[in-house]
């Protein structure tokens, strides 16, 4: 889309937020903390070990907000997607992977961010206003959650991962119905085959419907201190990286 990047800005507002409260060594902490029960740790997730902490909460809005942002929009410029009304952001966490996908559309799409988690929810208005996307977000459950009428975008960028069994088969048919309907269905999850065991399955069950399943690479230009949080984290933050899968309107 046409007209200044708001990243940068948004970016450099995010820090002055966080940093007020932690320093950088406890943000650093933090996120290695928040990265094991991500990648080793994962049965602590369902304890309500992510979110725990202010650190962690800190460490995922500095850290891992801004990377979806970036990784959510480089993907829907690579898949050239239709602009939806509406984004329905499942899982929002902060908010920045539907935010990255409203910013791309013209007209610009309203954003509905959905999570469990409160604090969740509160941060995501934040990161719209600043943004400066119509957006909104509550603390309901993601794979209950209204659907917008078609067209709209129907977004679920590393959530899928946190379903247990029964729930992600809800999802994935619900998916499939919204694209029927006439909306764009999109799932990234890391490539991680151990985080997101069921990849295989669902990438079938989409193929099957008529979308495509994408691996994505991309060498992002980061601003100076997110690389320097990930450096200090011990992560590798010179490559974007992720899978995606797409159902789109109409199949
Ligand atoms: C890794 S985060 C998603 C990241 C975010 N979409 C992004 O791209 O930055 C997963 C989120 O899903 C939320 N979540 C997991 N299961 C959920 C459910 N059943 N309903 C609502 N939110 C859920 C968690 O609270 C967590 O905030």
């Amino acid at each position: 889309m046409e007209g200044p990047d708001p990243f940068a800005a948004y970016h450099e507002a995010l820090e002055a937020r966080h940093l007020a409260k932690l320093t950088f060594a406890e943000v650093r902490r933090a996120l290695q903390a928040l990265s094991s029960v991500y990648v080793e740790r994962r049965g602590r997730m369902a304890e309500g070990a992510v979110f725990d902490g202010a650190g962690k909460r800190a460490a995922f809005a500095l850290y891992y907000g801004p990377m979806h942002f970036l990784l959510v929009r480089e993907i829907v410029r690579a898949l050239g997607l239709r602009a939806p009304r509406r984004i329905l952001d499942l899982g929002c966490v902060t908010g920045t992977a539907g935010a990255a996908w409203a910013l791309e559309c013209e007209p610009r799409a309203r954003v509905d961010g959905v999570d469990r988690s409160g604090w969740a929810a509160a941060e995501a208005r934040w990161t719209f206003a600043r943004l400066g996307v119509d957006g909104r977000a509550t603390r309901a459950d993601a794979v209950a959650a209204p659907l917008p009428g078609p067209p709209a975008g129907v977004l679920a960028a590393f959530t899928v991962n946190e379903l247990a069994e029964e729930p992600r088969r809800r999802l994935l048919a619900r998916l499939v119905e919204a694209a029927r309907m006439g909306s764009t269905a999109l799932v990234v999850e890391p490539i991680a085959r151990r985080v997101s065991p069921w990849w295989p399955e669902w990438a079938e069950a989409v193929r099957a419907a008529g979308g495509r399943e994408d691996e994505w690479r991309f060498r992002p230009d980061l601003p100076d201190r997110l690389a320097l949080l990930g450096r200090a984290a011990g992560l590798d933050s010179r490559e974007l990286t992720g899978r995606s899968l797409l159902l789109p309107p109409g199949l």
